[in-house]
């Protein structure tokens, strides 16, 4: 065990209180003057919205995990064999780290030993699943950083004595606006070495009912997910809000080639919330815009990353062209 009670080969780092994420008092004061009202996506991840998010990967609707895990699966020996050389990995926004037991196991396959760096906003989340995968794997030793993505980069161990593979799955960056994408696209560029690459998962454009189905499932757990910001807000911000007076839906928004999650208040309400000291009016029909997850096509994301200054080494994609995983290296890198 080590002394944050930890077993030996794990360790913590956790996100000084002074980084850059927005508390959520702000983030609604600030987001519910706009019109319409919005709510940012990272306040999603609480740990049961955790949770939730898991189950919403294991819905038959849910297309987007099933077919990168497939696609990693499939290709885990070339991407591997393009990388070359023996690496660590490091993974933003890591969740249960499902996905990424495919590419331990090929990268273990190579090498003695694997320093494997887990992000994730929620530390709940990140210790049970770090704690889990060191139980599994005895080849591999853990640094996890507790944090938003922004800062668990600048949080990262220096040790230039292996190259490094960063990992950013499950179509994360859909939930960046394209310019902010971009940005952090450039952040993660700035961390990079030469010999680094980033395997990055980006969900592509299709069949609108399909996109659809996705984002509304029939056993209502994408809803609960959405309305669990509600609940949220009702126990961090001292809120009345009831979730039952608000419907989700997510429709596709072609004009942005988005989805955009919403919670449409059923009626005219007003929700107090007391650590704001406000009470805010939603009129029936109103919205509150919670999340946006970008689809692109493989030429406009591949110019999004050059946009950052990485160039796509090459690409994989599942046999329907429903979802890619692209793998990346520093513009005129070899
Ligand atoms: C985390 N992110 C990639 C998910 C997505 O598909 O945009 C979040 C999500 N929202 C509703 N369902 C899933």
């Amino acid at each position: 065990m080590t002394k944050q009670g930890l077993p030996d080969g794990v360790n913590l780092i956790k996100a000084p209180k002074h980084n850059s994420q927005q508390s959520l008092k702000d983030a609604i004061a600030d987001g519910f003057q706009k019109d319409p009202k919005s709510i940012p996506a990272l306040f999603f991840y609480d740990t049961p919205g955790s949770q939730l998010f898991e189950q919403i990967c294991k819905l038959p609707e849910y297309y987007p995990t099933r077919t990168e895990h497939k696609i990693l699966t499939d290709n885990a020996r070339d991407i591997i064999e393009t990388v070359t050389g023996e690496v660590e990995l490091v993974e933003l926004g890591s969740g249960s780290s499902a996905k990424t037991r495919v590419l331990i196991n090929a990268i273990l396959a190579d090498q003695s030993h694997l320093h494997y760096i887990p992000t994730d906003i929620s530390t709940d989340f990140l210790l049970e699943s770090s704690i889990a995968l060191k139980n599994e794997y005895e080849l591999l030793s853990i640094t996890a950083i507790a944090a938003e993505h922004s800062d668990a980069l600048r949080l990262l161990p220096e040790d230039d004595s292996q190259a490094r593979l960063f990992l950013f799955l499950g179509s994360n960056i859909g939930n960046f606006e394209p310019e902010a994408a971009i940005d952090f696209i450039g952040r993660i560029r700035c961390q990079m070495r030469e010999d680094d690459h980033l395997l990055i998962g980006f969900d592509l454009m299709k069949d609108h009912q399909v996109l659809f189905d996705a984002y509304n499932d029939k056993a209502g757990v994408t809803a609960e997910f959405n309305k669990n910001l509600l609940v949220r807000i009702n126990r961090e911000l001292g809120g009345n809000f009831d979730p039952d007076l608000f419907d989700h839906y997510a429709p596709f928004v072609e004009e942005h080639s988005r989805i955009e999650m919403r919670l449409i208040s059923r009626c005219d309400q007003r929700a107090y919330l007391e650590r704001i000291g406000q009470g805010f009016d939603f009129e029936q029909g109103e919205y509150i815009h919670t999340e946006n997850s970008y689809k692109y096509t493989l030429e406009g994301f591949s110019s999004l990353c050059e946009a950052a200054g990485l160039k796509m080494q090459i690409h994989y994609l599942d046999e329907r062209g429903w979802f890619a995983v692209g793998l990346l290296r520093k513009a005129g890198g070899g």
